[in-house]
Parts: structure tokens; C-alpha cells; sequence
């Protein structure tokens, strides 16, 4: 079966309050990358629909800080599918809560993996990218699955290589 990349789409929406920030004044990193992981996961949810495990985030920028009082939207869905991983990306906005202002925050890409009642990663529906942007998301997370297969297999062989 075939899944489109709007059937896992996940808006969340926070406000930050003064436990979520640090001496500066803006976000703990940690309350984000919380709130990444878990707009993450049900949006794997939704595109798997069974019990996801977060397996490893690429990448995770933090572009700009987000301010306490500020609006926060956090926007995931499945980017690219494997057998029985995915690929999500999140996009992290903010918003005065005054002016309406908004600012890019943070941008994050998370491997999750499906697991079946036996406990073992169990296969899920492939992704039909349809629009531009869709292709493009696509394209981009199956550059960086390459890219992290082929890092973990020159590590491997750094390791054999170094073994006494
Ligand atoms: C993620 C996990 C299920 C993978 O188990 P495994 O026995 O290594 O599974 P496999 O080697 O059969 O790989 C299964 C899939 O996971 C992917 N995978 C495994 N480790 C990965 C990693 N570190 N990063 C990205 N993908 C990974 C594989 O590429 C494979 O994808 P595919 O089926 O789409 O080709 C296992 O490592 C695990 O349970 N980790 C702990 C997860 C966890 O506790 N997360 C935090 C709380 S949710």
C-alpha cells in the first residue's frame, strides 16, 4: 500500500512558558528536541500505524532561539520510507505573540522504526511523493540515508582495520 506524505502531516502547538526556558531567557534545547521527538513519532504513527521507536536524529539545527511568551508550532511528517523505517522531518516555528511576527526556529530529521507485537521492526506502507516538494524532501532523505549507511560501514571497517 501506498501512503502520501499528507496522511502522516502533524501541526503541534506550544507556548513557552518560564519551566521551558534557560538564564537567557529563550528555550531549553531539551524542551524542543522533546517536543521534535514526539511530533515525530505520531506522525510515524500515523504513516505506520503501530508502535514507532525513535532510532537515531541526522540532523538537528537550532537556527534561532525562541523566546518565552512565544507561539510554537511544530510541523512533522514522513519524509522518505524504508522497509520498516521512515524518515521524518520537522520544521519548528515561532511567533510573537503580540506582533505576529514569525521566525523559522529549528529544522530536525528523525529515523523511526515500526514495531510489530512481537517487538521486532515489522514493514510499513511505502511513500508516494506527488508534489515538488514532496519529490524534493524525498530526494534530500534518501541522500542522507545513503550518506549514513556509508559512514557506518567506513567506521566498521576503521574498527577491523585498528583491532589488534
Ligand atoms: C531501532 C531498533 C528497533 C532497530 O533494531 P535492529 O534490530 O537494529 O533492526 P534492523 O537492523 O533489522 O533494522 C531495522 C530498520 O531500522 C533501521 N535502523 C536501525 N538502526 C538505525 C539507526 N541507528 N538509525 C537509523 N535507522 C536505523 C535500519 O536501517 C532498518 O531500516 P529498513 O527496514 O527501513 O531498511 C533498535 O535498535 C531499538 O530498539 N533501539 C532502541 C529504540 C529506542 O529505545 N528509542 C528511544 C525511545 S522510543
Amino acid at each position: 500500500m501506498m501512503k502520501s506524505p499528507n496522511d502522516s502531516a502533524v501541526t503541534m502547538t506550544e507556548i513557552v512558558l518560564p519551566q521551558h526556558t534557560n538564564a537567557l531567557g529563550t528555550i531549553f534545547g531539551g524542551t524542543v528536541m522533546s517536543w521534535i521527538d514526539i511530533a515525530g513519532a505520531i506522525s510515524a504513527g500515523k504513516h505506520a500505524r503501530c508502535n514507532v521507536v525513535t532510532a537515531s536524529i541526522d540532523a538537528l539545527h537550532f537556527i534561532a532561539p525562541i523566546k518565552l511568551g512565544h507561539f510554537v508550532e511544530i510541523k512533522a511528517c514522513v519524509n522518505a520510507t524504508g522497509k520498516t523505517s521512515m524518515e521524518v522531518g520537522v520544521r519548528v516555528d515561532s511567533e510573537h505573540p503580540h506582533t505576529g511576527e514569525k521566525f523559522h526556529n529549528v529544522s530536525a530529521y528523525l529515523t523511526f522504526v515500526a514495531i510489530g507485537s512481537d517487538g521486532k521492526p515489522q514493514l510499513i506502507p511505502s511513500i508516494e511523493p506527488k508534489t515538488d516538494s514532496e519529490k524534493r524532501r524525498f530526494q534530500a532523505a534518501s541522500m542522507r540515508r545513503a550518506s549514513r549507511v556509508k559512514l557506518a560501514h567506513e567506521l566498521k571497517q576503521e574498527e577491523l582495520r585498528i583491532k589488534p
